[in-house]
């Protein structure tokens, strides 16, 4: 993969913690400066308080005082590219912005989304 980005959101799927779904995600931003922050899909045993890929690499970022990003990269292993959930939509709405979205699978199959396309009419700060 010549794409560092999405090479890094394929190795982030591989820290993936998914003993109940077995559905492993992983995540890559890029920030202003080219820095790259990843995350995997982190499950627990009551189910609902697992973690999104998107949402780990965004919160790891955060934590680290990154603020800025321009790209996200999603690896899963589907024919049908695996898009980020409504709440990881949220999430890289509020940090991220209009980013580019670019999904990916095993098999090197990649599509480009911008956020603002799948995640139309957002409630975010302009409304508070
Ligand atoms: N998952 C992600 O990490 N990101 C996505 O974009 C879709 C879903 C995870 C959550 C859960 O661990 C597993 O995939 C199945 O939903």
């Amino acid at each position: 993969m010549n794409d560092p980005l999405i090479a890094a959101a394929l190795a982030a799927r591989a820290h993936a913690f998914a003993p109940f779904s077995k559905f492993r995600v992983g995540a890559a931003l890029e920030d202003a400066g080219g820095g790259i922050h990843t995350g995997c899909n982190v499950e627990n045993a009551t189910y609902g308080l697992t973690v999104c890929a998107e949402r780990v690499a965004v919160f790891k970022a955060i934590s680290e005082g990154v603020r800025n990003f321009r790209r996200v990269a999603v690896a899963a292993d589907t024919a049908s590219l695996t898009p980020p959930c409504g709440a990881c939509r949220q999430i890289l709405w509020e940090f991220c912005g209009d980013v580019e979205i670019t999904l990916v699978n095993l098999q090197g199959k990649t599509e480009i989304y911008q956020l603002k396309d799948l995640f139309p009419k957002p409630f975010d700060v302009s409304y508070l």
